[in-house]
């Protein structure tokens, strides 16, 4: 069970808990994804929570699923835009299980792995290679791993109640753990190049906010 199955993680998804660097980085994400918008029909953001970028999709014209596995997380989305004219699709499933919820007539599809989503997957490499394969394009919002972003990941998880924390590097990135259940990890560039190349598409990334890094496999 996740952290976000059980409750535990609520907080890392409260606006409360999140200092000025990650406030910053998911006001950046928005604008990544807003510029992005023109090129597609539909997104498909995998680990939406309460719907984090539902609003800014449906307000541009496409239309909008989003995956998460914590029903009470998709009931306050689906709250959240039951007035909305446009209506947009909340599934209560594993990510690993995107390819069943995915339209058979949506034209361009975007599949977005917001606020580092893919850290918290423990078949992340086969999920991101399905998603490169069957979707137009794929956006993976993650963090950076220099001392500065440790630093903030670290007071982040602190002040979500994760205090007896550990944190290891490896050749795949920035893991950290407690006790209780947490465990994500900031997949180095190196990672992403490597299975986007793997799969024959460039892997374009760009630094954004001071603590993130976004993916794709187009010009972002
Ligand atoms: C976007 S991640 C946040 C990660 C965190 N910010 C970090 O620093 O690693 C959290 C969201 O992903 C969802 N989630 C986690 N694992 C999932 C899975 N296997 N399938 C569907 N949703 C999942 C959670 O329920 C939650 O809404």
């Amino acid at each position: 069970m996740t952290v976000y199955e059980s409750g535990i993680g609520d907080p890392l998804l409260q606006p409360q808990t999140h200092n000025y660097n990650i406030r910053n980085y998911l006001s950046e994400e928005h604008s990544i994804l807003s510029r992005c918008l023109h090129k597609f029909d539909c997104v498909m953001e995998l680990g939406c929570s309460d719907g984090r970028h539902t609003a800014q999709v449906l307000a541009d014209g496409k239309q909008y699923i989003g995956i998460d596995n914590v029903s009470r997380y998709i009931e306050t989305a689906r709250r959240r835009f039951a007035r909305h004219a446009t209506q947009p699709e909340f599934i209560v499933d594993d990510i690993k299980n995107f390819v069943r919820h995915m339209p058979t007539q949506a034209g361009k599809m975007l599949m977005i792995f917001p606020f580092n989503i893919i850290g918290n997957l423990p078949n992340a490499e086969e999920i991101l290679t399905k998603a490169l394969k069957m979707s137009d394009g794929v956006i993976v919002f993650g963090y950076k791993n220099d001392f500065h972003t440790q630093s903030v990941r670290n007071d982040y998880y602190n002040s979500a109640g994760f205090e007896d924390i550990t944190c290891i590097t490896n050749k795949d990135g920035v893991r950290f753990t407690d006790k209780r259940g947490l465990n994500t990890i900031a997949y180095s560039e190196q990672w992403f190049h490597d299975i986007f190349n793997e799969h024959y598409e460039h892997c374009h990334h760009i630094n954004f906010g001071n603590i993130g890094v976004a993916y794709a496999n187009f010009n972002i």
